[in-house]
């Protein structure tokens, strides 16, 4: 049977951890000098070593013949404790939904003493998934640990273990694996495995894998099964980098505010199956290295990217700043968090896309005026979704569309003006959009008040249809109502009257499938003026 080559290669002992001499060396010495400590917590990114230290402490504290504080690998506790044989070494996967029971019976057995070692030992690996109701059975055994127990705690998530945990352990925190060194341990493991690995290739799959051992390995496996000779160029054929023009597009149309173009690409991608969250996490890479180029441009060892994806990238970063780029990172890494959990992950990520293509950075300053254009993208989306059918021949699925991500503020007062004149039934506004962009300089606040709304023209009046009563409240004040009036005049030459109506809610469904604006507007195209809305 085949052995995954992380399996196969995960170090037995303090020596052939890679990269983390600041704590091999310091537990070694703990282990020498008899001073371990009651608890631990391994933290650190995904790959680097924690279950594997975990494991080789484990060893160490109770081997029967230690080597300067390193276990001897020969002993029958060492021998059992590989083979995974050693009850006194316990391993509890907390992200398994047998968590909690396993702690309770870790409680009730902790007062046994352990059959063969010095030392119990609980290595409970991702800590961070323990329910409350475990993480309290826990911290009640840890408040008062027997002295033959000890718990090594492992996880990728710090911030979410209660500081009353941490507070009990001591901590390692454990670093990316420097390219350098994966380079060396993946020549290493080849050498081993008589596999023809190439440096260039070692070196490219050591960039790819952002410092996980684990991906680095899994990655040189992918690449036995594809080709016998490993260079670079085979590394990115098994990777599937080769072909990952997606990741560029999707962030030109996002440089670019195309949230057209990049939902298109997405639903391409859906539609070839290809995975969310890959897509997402692939993103944040790319999204990752734009922040480098902005930064530290002179360090494009930093990036993990391939040579011709490098010029790729640098062409999208000069449509962006720094703060573009660290709000779309920041919009990106919600959603990584919340797609795990989400009913449908194309919708989330299609979202947290159409926001990319909205943020522009400033820290935030103007809020309202870019919740203003996320709605105005979203009905956008919605627009083009009902008429693209023959984009996606597959039948549509059962997901429900993007939700609003704007929540209109309370109601504070309205107010109607009366019809100026009785013209020809209203037509859209076609330069809605760039007299709010131009009103969005002038008041943001203005602006941002009339996210999500419409407009119609009937002769030379106004008619805004807003989905908060907000605005109207704003709208009474007479500054505000020339500023509009003003860049009205300044996009189409006109000088409008202006007459303003509230349309409830702003919820997308209503009675029947037909949104509220859209019987809304029926209504005032049919109807004389005035149109009455509620
Ligand atoms: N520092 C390291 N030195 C050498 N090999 C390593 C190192 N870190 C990880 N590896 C390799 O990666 C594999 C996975 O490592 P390990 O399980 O210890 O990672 P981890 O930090 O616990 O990751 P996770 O957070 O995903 O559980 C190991 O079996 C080993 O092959
Ligand atoms: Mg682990
Ligand atoms: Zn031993």
């Amino acid at each position: 049977m085949y052995t995954a080559l992380y399996r196969k290669w995960r170090p037995m002992t303090f020596d052939d951890v890679v990269s983390q001499p600041h704590i091999t060396a310091t537990l070694s010495r703990q282990v020498a000098d008899g001073k371990t400590a009651h608890a631990y917590l391994f933290t650190g990114s995904r790959g680097t070593g924690k279950t594997t230290c975990a494991r080789i402490l484990a060893k160490a504290i109770n081997c029967l013949n230690p080597q300067g504080g390193k276990p001897c690998l020969e002993c029958e506790i060492c021998r059992a404790a590989d083979a995974g044989t050693l009850s006194d070494i316990v391993e509890i996967d907390a992200a398994s939904n047998t968590g909690v029971d396993d702690i309770r019976e870790l409680r009730d057995s902790a007062i046994y003493t352990p059959e063969l070692c010095r030392y119990k030992v609980y290595i409970i690996d991702e800590v961070h998934m323990l329910s409350n109701a475990a993480f309290n059975a826990l911290l009640k055994i840890m408040e008062e640990p027997p002295e033959h127990i000890k718990f090594i705690l492992a996880t990728t998530e710090v911030h979410k273990v209660p500081a009353t945990i941490i507070s009990r352990c001591q901590r390692f925190d454990f670093r990316r694996i420097r390219e350098e060194d994966i380079v060396e341990r993946l020549l290493y493991i080849a050498e081993n495995e008589k596999i023809d690995l190439k440096p260039d290739g070692a070196e490219l799959i050591a960039r790819l894998s952002d410092g996980a051992m684990r991906d680095a390995l899994s990655l040189l496996d992918q690449c036995v099964a594809c080709s016998e000779h490993i260079d670079a160029e085979a590394v990115s054929a098994a990777a599937g980098v080769a072909g990952r023009d997606y990741l560029f597009d999707i962030l030109s149309f996002s440089a670019e505010g195309d949230a057209a173009g990049a939902i298109l690409k997405i639903d391409e991608l859906y539609s070839k199956s290809k995975d969310m969250s890959r897509l997402c996490d692939e993103l944040l890479i790319q999204l990752r290295n734009l922040m480098l180029i902005k930064t530290v441009p002179d360090k494009p060892k930093l990036m993990s990217c391939l040579e011709g994806e490098a010029e790729r990238l640098k062409e999208i970063a000069e449509k962006l700043s720094l703060g573009d780029i660290l709000s779309k990172l920041g919009i990106l890494r919600d959603c990584a968090e919340a797609l795990p959990r989400a009913v449908s992950k194309r919708t989330e990520l299609e979202m947290a896309v159409i926001k990319l293509c909205a943020a522009k950075g400033a820290g935030g300053a103007d809020i309202s005026a870019l919740e203003r254009r996320i709605d105005r993208l979203e009905r956008e989306i919605e627009e083009l979704k009902r008429g693209e059918t023959a984009f996606r021949p597959k039948k549509q699925t059962t997901e429900p569309p993007p939700r609003p991500v704007y929540n209109p503020p309370e109601p504070e007062t309205r107010e109607e003006q009366p019809p100026k004149s009785d013209d020809p039934s209203p037509q859209r506004c076609a330069e809605w959009e760039s007299i709010l962009d131009r009103l969005t300089a002038e008041n943001p606040g203005c602006a941002g008040a009339l996210q999500g709304s419409e407009a119609y023209v009937k002769g030379e009046n106004l008619l805004i249809l807003v989905k908060n009563e907000f605005f109207l409240g704003l709208f009474k004040r007479p500054e505000n109502a020339a500023s509009l009036k003003k860049a009205a005049f300044e996009v189409t030459g006109i000088n409008y009257s202006l007459r303003a109506k509230c349309v409830k809610g702003g919820e997308p469904e209503s009675r029947g499938g037909k949104s509220a604006v859209d019987e809304l507007i029926e209504k005032a195209k049919s109807a004389d003026i005035p149109v009455d809305v509620e």
